[in-house]
């Protein structure tokens, strides 16, 4: 690096022409390995743009090892003038003595370029020299080249010289150097950014900045994806929308028992509370207390009855009630909004809600079972509502999801009364396929709320897994949430309508 930026720096018009006429310590620099040190400091120095400079391709030739021959002894036409003799001083000599004399591939082919030179003539079975002293131009070029490298005879002579074997080119490289826009003497690291420090200290003043590369490529961005779970919910969350239906807060994952279970008229014995169905939390040890009028309510209707019930008549446990959970359904959610419904400002008013989200339970897991999933619920209530308006509210829900034949078969839930299984007709599969659940509430968990008598709530409720493994035609639910979730999927996957019902 010294050795070029001080050549530069003394040189009058600061270039170097030719690389090749440096020389370092006293060595030449002109050698092809030379030659390839120099380009190395030279990109160094222009990535710092400290010099400028253009590599220069020329060719040289040198001699085969036939023109080597050649320029010692002359062309292969001049060596048989060489040996023949004279017109009438000596017998003629034929080609086979030639070779002989001269070797057999010289002979052959010097014959006949000496032939059509004139230089020899036939006489009787052989040949005789026919001109005093030709003058050998070939071993002329091939001496002219092996001392300079190239000869000032034109064109036409290299490439018959290159044709008939006797020369070969060599490439040579070498560069021209000027000085760059951060041209110095000393080698300076280019800065990259302006810092607050280099403001401060003025040093901005001295440094040397890199130029930005506008033409480099920028890393490659790696995109979000919505995982299939959240296409599906989008997809059910409009069409609760589109019905007139707003979404209930569904951000708490722990809940009581009391609002879990009890509120819902669950019975405190129910094999559903079983530590095996659900995970409690230890710590905090205890839910707040809700309110008290309302819970003593709860506790009556459980232990002894009323609104026209006969309750359970099994003993009511508080600590039982005070436990926290992890929701087993997100009617836990519907229960809360329904008991605020009944005690707003204003009393109760009609109202249709809705909720998408996570819920728990104590499941071994396997190809269709988690620990957690997530449910879709819809809730409904209003004075005089009937049977007839659940299944109307849940044929039109459904046909939007591209369920069109449904069937309604009675079930059991603690909280609802009728309550019906939901299928539907799965065209693919050639079968009835269950897709929900759902029920009236009784009164027993809504007339405790303080809701009016004429008051009906309806629901129905189905996981979000199922249509979103459906629709995807995912096999093993492992696959689509946990550690185990095949993220290139995830992105691949195309968003889904439901209303095509296409499955
Ligand atoms: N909570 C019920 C379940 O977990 C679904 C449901 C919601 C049933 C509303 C009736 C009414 O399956």
């Amino acid at each position: 690096q010294p050795l070029i930026l001080q050549t530069l720096a003394s040189s009058p018009d600061g270039k170097i022409p030719d690389t090749r006429e440096l020389s370092f310590n006293g060595t030449s620099l002109s050698s092809t390995e030379a030659q390839s040190v120099v380009r190395a400091v030279l990109d160094s120095l222009a990535s710092k743009e400290m010099v400028e400079y253009k590599q220069i391709t020329t060719t040289t030739y040198g001699l085969t090892e036939e023109g080597e021959i050649i320029a010692a002894n002359g062309s292969h036409e001049f060596r048989v003038w060489q040996a023949l003799p004279v017109k009438g001083a000596g017998e003629p000599i034929g080609l086979p003595d030639l070779s002989k004399l001269i070797g057999a591939d010289i002979a052959k082919v010097g014959q006949q370029r000496a032939f059509r030179n004139k230089w020899i003539a036939k006489d009787g079975a052989g040949f005789v020299r026919a001109v005093e002293a030709p003058s050998d131009e070939t071993a002329d070029q091939v001496k002219e080249i092996k001392e300079k490298g190239d000869h000032s005879r034109g064109e036409a002579i290299t490439k018959e010289l290159q044709k008939r074997k006797l020369i070969q080119p060599r490439k040579h490289i070498h560069y021209t150097v000027s000085k760059g826009s951060q041209f110095s003497t000393e080698v300076k690291q280019l800065e990259t950014d302006l810092t607050v420090e280099m403001l401060q200290s003025g040093a901005w003043k001295d440094a040397s900045f890199k130029q930005y590369n506008f033409a480099a490529a920028g890393q490659p961005t790696d995109g979000g994806a919505l995982h299939p779970l959240l296409k599906v919910r989008e997809e059910f969350r409009n069409i609760f929308f589109d019905m007139g239906f707003t979404e209930m807060p569904t951000n708490r994952f722990v809940e009581s028992a009391f609002w879990n279970f009890d509120a819902m008229f669950v019975p405190q014995q129910h094999p559903a509370r079983e530590m095996q169905d659900t995970f409690y939390v230890k710590d905090p040890v205890k839910a707040l207390r809700p309110d008290p009028e309302y819970y003593e309510r709860v506790r009556k209707v459980h232990e002894e009855g009323g609104y026209g019930s006969i309750g359970y008549r099994a003993p009511f446990n508080r600590d039982e009630s005070e436990k926290l959970l992890l929701r087993t359904h997100t009617t836990a959610v519907s229960t809360d909004m329904l008991y605020k419904l009944a005690n707003q400002e204003g009393g109760f008013k009609p109202a249709k809600m809705y909720s998408i989200d996570r819920v728990f339970r104590n499941e071994t897991a396997d190809a269709t079972h988690l620990a957690e999933f997530h449910q879709v619920e819809g809730v409904v209530a209003d004075y005089n509502i009937t049977l007839g308006n659940l299944i109307a509210f849940m044929q039109e829900f459904f046909s939007k999801t591209g369920n069109h034949k449904l069937r309604f078969k009675p079930a059991y839930n603690p909280y609802t009364e009728p309550s019906m299984e939901v299928f539907s007709w799965h065209e693919g599969l050639g079968k009835w396929i269950e897709i929900a659940n759902s029920g009236i509430f009784r009164p027993e968990m809504l007339e405790p709320m303080g809701l009016p008598k004429g008051v009906r709530v309806l629901g129905w409720g189905m996981s979000l897994e199922r249509p979103t493994m459906i629709k995807y035609k995912i096999s093993d639910i492992r696959t689509l949430v946990g550690h185990k979730t095949d993220l290139d999927q995830v992105k691949k996957r195309p968003a889904v309508r439901l209303e095509k019902g296409d499955d």
